[in-house]
């Protein structure tokens, strides 16, 4: 696995997007970001002492277009088991792949495709205390814990976790992220481009990855949208 470090960039996906050539694995580490991007094009806070890291697989063609679809979830509960192992607090997932704790955000991922790579990022709230804009609804392992964590350590054992959930079966890895849920049985608003698609109650996550929602008595599945909690 090559990797990239820099104490200081714009994006490691944007990076990893415009080299000339990539390598499976390729990965990019940097201490902060001049213009992190998050989902929905929002910009990323990326300070010191956060995980920001970005890291490349090549699509396998034999691979069926449905089972990438599903890698934003993977990511997603790659990153908790992760963070699990380092520090077993009550994580919780936030479909496609937030992770919260304590009802704030600790970690968010964001994943582009270029050419036949997917370039996955990841941006974590390790031993910051400052979250920028996001100071209200963010938070960090060390806030919590008050320790200090090793963050090459918490990015090689991300990407060691994503790689045995890439092998696991599907529904396991379902059942796993069901367990997590966050938003199970909350009332919720689903947005898109600053459109509300209505508001509902999240019954799970369906065999295909999507959010399901109950909607005035009928049941929408979403693989798209952000996500409000209403209560
Ligand atoms: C989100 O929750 O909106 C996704 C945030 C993803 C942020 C990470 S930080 C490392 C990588 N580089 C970026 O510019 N973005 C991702």
């Amino acid at each position: 696995m090559r990797v990239f470090k820099f104490e200081e960039i714009d994006s490691t996906n944007k990076y990893l997007k415009s080299r000339k050539e990539l390598k499976n694995y390729d990965c990019v580490i940097a201490q902060t970001q001049t213009a992190g991007v998050g989902r929905r094009g929002n910009i990323w806070v990326s300070n010191m002492g956060m995980a920001l890291f970005s890291f490349a697989l090549q699509e396998d063609r034999s691979k069926e277009i449905e089972e990438y679809k599903r890698l934003p979830l993977i990511v997603g509960i790659s990153v908790l088991s992760a963070l699990k192992k380092i520090e077993d607090l009550d994580y919780k997932f936030k479909w496609t792949n937030d992770i919260y704790l304590e009802d704030k955000k600790l970690s968010g991922v964001l994943v582009e495709k270029i050419d036949d790579f997917f370039i996955i990022g990841i941006g974590i709230n390790i031993n910051n205390l400052d979250f920028g804009y996001a100071q209200e609804s963010a938070i960090s392992l060390k806030k919590v814990t008050n320790r200090h964590y090793i963050i090459d350590d918490v990015i090689y054992c991300i990407i060691n976790e994503f790689k045995l959930y890439l092998e696991k079966e599907w529904t396991e890895i379902l059942e796993e992220i069901e367990h997590y849920d966050y938003l199970l049985n909350r009332q919720i608003e689903v947005i898109n481009d600053g459109k509300s698609l209505g508001v509902g109650i999240a019954t799970g996550i369906d065999r295909d990855g999507k959010l399901s929602v109950n909607i005035a008595g009928e049941s929408l599945k979403f693989d798209i949208g952000e996500i409000h909690i209403k209560k």
